[in-house]
Parts: structure tokens; C-alpha cells; sequence
């Protein structure tokens, strides 16, 4: 199996505090590899360290073998890593279908982007196909704003996926979900770890063990564990860190 992406000794710290700390952990191509750990534990900084929303103040990021450790979030999304927010990214007063053609626009060539948008190409083609996917077809003309929480959480993935990413990274998708939502969701993220490398941070441990691979777990900006689910689960230091607290 192959590393898609490799954290090295990864740290940031905002004063004195070190919200990520010397975190090094690599994620294999076509697994689920879930981030978990109590509210603070430095999780979605981590996220940023890697999407280049932040820069690491030390370690390295590797990509397909590429070092890009302090990329801007543009060129790491042009590299290939697409990531949702904990709090929804959608243009609220856009239509669905404008999201999505937003989102997809990388597709195309520079150049094609002001041609006539009867000529389909591959962003048009992606679009669709991703409104069939998601079953979006109803939803197409009305606003993204106008969509239940759950259902632009939904179109929120739609939109990262439109890039064709080779990793996906999702902070707590199911937050504020419907139990029946995170159901379909996790559905969603099984199917989806099929054609794509996903990063994951949830708190549904019961979600976690499920969708999981690997899970590795965050405490006080450190990596306190890591391993298969249940070996995560049964680890004592884990317990106390994080399932004790409930
Ligand atoms: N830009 C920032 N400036 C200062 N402190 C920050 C900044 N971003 C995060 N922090 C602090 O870093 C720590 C880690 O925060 P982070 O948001 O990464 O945690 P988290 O694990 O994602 O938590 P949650 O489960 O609540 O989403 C927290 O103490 C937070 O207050
Ligand atoms: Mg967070």
C-alpha cells in the first residue's frame, strides 16, 4: 500500500499555546484515516497545517512524494487535496447548479472558461454527473441557502469532489446532523473511499469505527495514538484521554 500523504514532526503554536505539536502520521491511498480527540485537541489546525491554510512553523507535509509543506490552500487544492470546513462553505444565494459549476471550474483550461457554456466540457460533464450522484436533481435551481442543513453538508462534499481531488478532507461532516442524515453520510463516505483517499475528523465514534481504517488520536496537540479502531478503542490511554470524557 502506498503513502498518498506523510505528516513529519508537523507543529504550530499560536502564543504559548502549541496547538499541533510534533505530529507525524502518513495516510495510505484508498483508506479512510480518521482524526478524533476532544474539543481543542488541534485536529482542524492540523487540517489547515495540511491544506496550506496555515503554514507549519516546523515538519513537513509530503504529497505523492512531493514535498509542498507550506503551500499556499490554491496550490495545494491544484496538487490534488480538496477539504471541507467544519462550518459550511457554500454560496448561499448561488443555485445549487452554480456551485457545483464553481467548484468544477478548475477543471477546465484557463482558456475555455468564457466560452459559450452550450459547448460542454469536462466541468459541465462533471457537474452533472455529480448532480446525479448526489441526487440533487430537484435541488438544482434553488439557492444552496435554501437546502436543510444535512443537504449542504451534502453538496459541500458534491463541491470538493468536482475538483476530481486524490484526497479528500472532511472536518466533522456530520456535525448538526439528523441521526438519519449521519447514516446517509457515513453511506456516502464508505462509497466514496472506494475511488478516493479520505481524511477525516468526526466525533460519532460510532461512525469512526465504522468508516475507519486508521484512526489516530489527538490530545492537547499531540498524537497520543494510533492504529486499527478497535485496537484504538481498547487502547487504556485513549479511554482515559477521550472516551472517558464522554
Ligand atoms: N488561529 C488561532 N489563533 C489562536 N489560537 C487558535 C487558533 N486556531 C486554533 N486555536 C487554538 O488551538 C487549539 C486547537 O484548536 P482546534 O480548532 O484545532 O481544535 P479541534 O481539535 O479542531 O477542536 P473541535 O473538536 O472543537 O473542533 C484550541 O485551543 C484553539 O483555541
Ligand atoms: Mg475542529
Amino acid at each position: 500500500m502506498t503513502d498518498v500523504l506523510s505528516l513529519d514532526g508537523l507543529s504550530i503554536a499560536f502564543g504559548g499555546l502549541r496547538a499541533v505539536d510534533d505530529v507525524s502520521f502518513a495516510v495510505r491511498e484508498r483508506a479512510v484515516t480518521t482524526v478524533i480527540g476532544p474539543n481543542g485537541a488541534g485536529k482542524t489546525t492540523l487540517f489547515n497545517l495540511i491544506s496550506g491554510a496555515l503554514k507549519p512553523q516546523a515538519g513537513r507535509v509530503t504529497l505523492s512524494g512531493r514535498d509542498v509543506t507550506g503551500l499556499s490552500s490554491a496550490a495545494m487544492h491544484r496538487a490534488g487535496l480538496a477539504r471541507s470546513f467544519q462550518i459550511t462553505n457554500l454560496f448561499s444565494e448561488m443555485t445549487v447548479r452554480e456551485n457545483l459549476r464553481l467548484a468544477a471550474q478548475v477543471l477546465e483550461p484557463v482558456s475555455h472558461a468564457l466560452r459559450p457554456l452550450r459547448r460542454r466540457g469536462r466541468a459541465a460533464d462533471k457537474v452533472e454527473a455529480l448532480i446525479d450522484r448526489f441526487s440533487l436533481d430537484a435541488k438544482v435551481h434553488e439557492p444552496a441557502g435554501a437546502l436543510s442543513h444535512g443537504e449542504q453538508r451534502r453538496l459541500e462534499i458534491a463541491m470538493c469532489l468536482a475538483s476530481e481531488p486524490q484526497i479528500l478532507m472532511l472536518d466533522e461532516p456530520t456535525q448538526g446532523m439528523s441521526h438519519a442524515d449521519t447514516a446517509d453520510t457515513g453511506q456516502l463516505i464508505r462509497d466514496l473511499a472506494r475511488e478516493v483517499t479520505i481524511l477525516l475528523i468526526e466525533h460519532d465514534i460510532g461512525l469512526v469505527m465504522e468508516l475507519s481504517d486508521h484512526v489516530v488520536v489527538m490530545h492537547q496537540g499531540r498524537k497520543l495514538a494510533e492504529g486499527g479502531p478497535a485496537a484504538i478503542r481498547a487502547d487504556p490511554q485513549v479511554q482515559a484521554a477521550y472516551f472517558g470524557q464522554g
